[in-house]
């Protein structure tokens, strides 16, 4: 189908929720993709931090093809291998001890409020319900998942929302402090914040928000969906902080493009819920569950974190060096390869030129830049980024 077909039949037959770019990919290998027209990108977005090994990874593709000759789906009325083996990998290389699967990060955020209200509600009865989120937070676009998502443009139009949800400023103690209360069963938050802004918790706050919890019995929750899976120089982005929580939200790169979500609790937490408390019907997959097993072994055993470190450390001294030039870029913000640049005034253009040029990236929060590349990017791809992004900066200096 020609890229004018598809826009106009796309345009006729699917809902109008994406804001698309006028591009189609037929193909992608590593750090590249090619377009219908033949032309090839190299993609510093990574399918918004998801295709952590990388376009079509031989471990991932090769395992898929076994498993889907064999068996595609069965349901959680029957023992599953592939998910067992998931379960067993992400226990032992994380503070948890038990995992949930499902099939998206919204949906694995979904049922860490639901395991967290019904570990308080046991233990302490039904009142003990609300959740607190951070300003600046993205947790997904159901409706629970909105009322802890810090974006009256999301929530708009969807009221009423489910109750029980507040807003705390994050990484200011004292606002916590002071929305905590008898009924507050849960904290979630993202060690560094995506969609908000490539925002990272404080080292200080972070300590304090679980010594909070822990004298009050409340649950900590970290939404690890787009920090997690080797991305910010650690598997997990709470092993910067030496902060554990009680339970973590996972998906995005945990399958590196299978879809796919999970919940990590300790057992002190997951032995609230009992057969018939959740439950999901793709959730584990046996297909899911053969990709996140492949990719997971492919970043455990080759220590992908300490790649993303240290190719994040040149990457993050190259666009230093843009702070440093251009008095509109304000800050570098991030980790590992999971970074962002401030810029004075919106990203659009930007990213948009980059795309002229054939690099892929993207802005959040409208005026942070964010690059979440494969965590196979070589300081040659940086390079030649740079390249570009120098270009463009320079573009503008004029025109400004
Ligand atoms: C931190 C975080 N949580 C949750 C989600 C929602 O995940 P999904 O789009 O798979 O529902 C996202 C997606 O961007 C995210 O970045």
């Amino acid at each position: 189908m020609s890229i004018e077909v598809m826009i106009q039949d796309g345009e006729s037959y699917l809902m109008n929720n994406y804001k698309r770019l006028p591009i189609s990919f037929v193909k992608g290998e590593g750090m590249k993709l090619l377009d219908t027209e033949g032309k090839e990108y190299i993609d510093f977005l990574g399918g918004i931090a998801v295709n952590s090994l990388g376009h079509s990874p031989h471990v991932v593709v090769e395992a898929l093809k076994d498993q889907i000759g064999k068996l595609m789906h069965v349901s959680n009325y029957f023992w599953i291998d592939s998910q067992v083996e998931l379960g067993k990998i992400l226990a032992h290389n994380s503070f948890g001890d038990k995992v949930f699967l499902c099939n998206s990060g919204a949906e694995a955020n979904e049922a860490a409020i639901k395991l967290a209200r019904k570990y308080a509600y046991k233990k302490y009865g039904s009142h003990r319900n609300e959740v607190i989120a951070m300003t600046g937070s993205f947790h997904g676009r159901t409706l629970a998942t909105l009322s802890i998502t810090d974006s009256k443009k999301y929530q708009e139009g969807y009221g009423p929302l489910p109750e029980g949800f507040k807003m705390a400023s994050f990484n200011d103690i004292d606002a916590l402090k002071n929305i905590v209360g008898d009924n507050t069963c849960a904290i979630i938050l993202e060690p560094i914040q995506g969609e908000g802004g490539v925002t990272a918790a404080k080292a200080e706050y972070l300590k304090e928000v679980k010594k909070l919890c822990l004298e009050k019995d409340i649950l900590l929750i970290f939404d690890e969906i787009q920090c997690g899976i080797a991305r910010t120089g650690k598997l997990f982005a709470y092993e910067h902080y030496n902060v554990e929580p009680d339970i973590m939200s996972l998906a995005k790169a945990l399958a590196a493009g299978f879809p796919i979500g999970a919940v990590v609790a300790t057992d002190k937490v997951a032995v609230a819920w009992q057969p018939g408390d959740h439950g999901s019907t793709f959730g584990g997959n046996p297909l899911a569950c053969t990709a996140a097993v492949a990719t997971m072994k492919e970043v455990v055993e080759k220590k992908l974190w300490m790649r993303a470190e240290m190719v994040g450390s040149y990457f993050g001294q190259q666009l230093q060096l843009l702070v440093n030039q251009y008095p509109f870029v304000k800050e570098l913000k991030g980790k590992g390869l999971m970074l962002g640049l401030e810029l004075e005034m919106e990203g659009a253009s930007i990213v948009a030129k980059a795309f002229e040029k054939g690099f892929i990236i993207n802005c959040t929060a409208g005026k942070v830049l964010r690059f979440v590349p494969p965590l196979i990017v070589t300081e040659e791809d940086i390079d030649g980024l740079m390249v570009v992004l120098k270009e463009i900066f320079n573009e503008m200096e004029v025109v400004e």
